[in-house]
């Protein structure tokens, strides 16, 4: 099996406080992940680690090795423009810019290359339609972003990652500001996306978890405690501190 990322005796320092510890993960393509644990356990520093998003926090160190296709995505000769363009984040909080909804999904391309208008359209579509939001906004690409619902921003914001076509999709709790019609709706979207993009999603939400990934990652304390099939991290966990989580005793 090729793995898409491939996370090696990982560990992660601020300052003195060492937040992630020995850390061995591989996920597979074209599948959902999900990371879950007590707040505070590492989940978000771990899903940083994977487009190198920590280093813009200052007294980080990271030691380890993380492999995105076969490459180590630590070695200096590793381009931080072409790893954020191949590995996207989505927030826990929707952030669209605040321009239109045009403007937001053109906004990568235009980072990365000059587009003519034909392409750019064409993009902005094709993006628009893999997030199912292009019939609802069709007639008004021009209005504000900020005018979209959260729900419709979550998706624009997704829509604005797939316009640079990534490989890895990251997502930090992104249902967490959501209701639960709008929840079901992206958890849908991201089933559908997993055909085509590797998605790592971390959430406090164990039904969240059970629902969509394949394979789970249960963290505590810095740890990567047990990792495997969801069904058998909900249902037989081989770990005592996996049981007491999934089974709600604490966290
Ligand atoms: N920039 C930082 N500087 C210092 N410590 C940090 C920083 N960011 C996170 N930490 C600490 O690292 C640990 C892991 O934090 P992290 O945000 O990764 O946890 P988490 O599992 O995502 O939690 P939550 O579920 O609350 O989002 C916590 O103890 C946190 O206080
Ligand atoms: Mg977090």
């Amino acid at each position: 099996m090729d793995y898409k990322i491939q996370a090696s005796e990982l560990n992660l320092h601020y300052g003195e406080f060492h937040a992630l510890i020995d850390v061995n993960l591989a996920i597979r393509p074209r599948a959902i992940t999900a990371i879950i644990g007590p707040s505070g356990c590492g989940k978000s520093t771990l899903l940083r680690c994977f487009d190198r998003m920590n280093e813009l926090i200052g007294g980080v160190r990271v030691t380890g090795r993380i492999l995105l296709d076969g490459s180590d995505i630590y070695n200096p000769s590793t381009s931080l423009t072409q790893l954020r363009r191949k590995v996207g984040l989505v927030f826990q909080r929707p952030n669209p810019f605040p321009l239109s909804v045009f403007e937001n999904v053109a906004y990568g391309l235009r980072v990365h290359e000059a587009p003519d208008k034909a392409r750019l359209e064409a993009v902005v579509e094709a993006s628009l339609r893999a997030t199912w939001l292009w019939d609802e906004v069709k007639d008004r690409l021009d209005m504000s972003a900020l005018g979209l619902s959260p729900e419709q921003q979550q998706r624009l914001c997704i829509s604005r990652l797939l316009a640079v076509e990534p490989e890895v999709l990251l997502m930090d709790e992104p249902c967490s500001a959501l209701d639960p019609i709008a929840t079901e709706h992206i958890e849908e979207l991201m089933r559908n996306l997993a055909e085509k993009y590797t998605i790592v999603i971390v959430t406090h939400n164990m039904q969240q978890a059970a629902r969509v990934s394949s394979e789970t990652a249960f963290m505590l304390l810095g740890e990567l405690v047990e990792y495997g099939p969801t069904a058998g991290i909900f249902e037989k966990p081989s770990d005592k501190r996996t049981e007491e989580y999934v089974s709600g005793r604490y966290g």
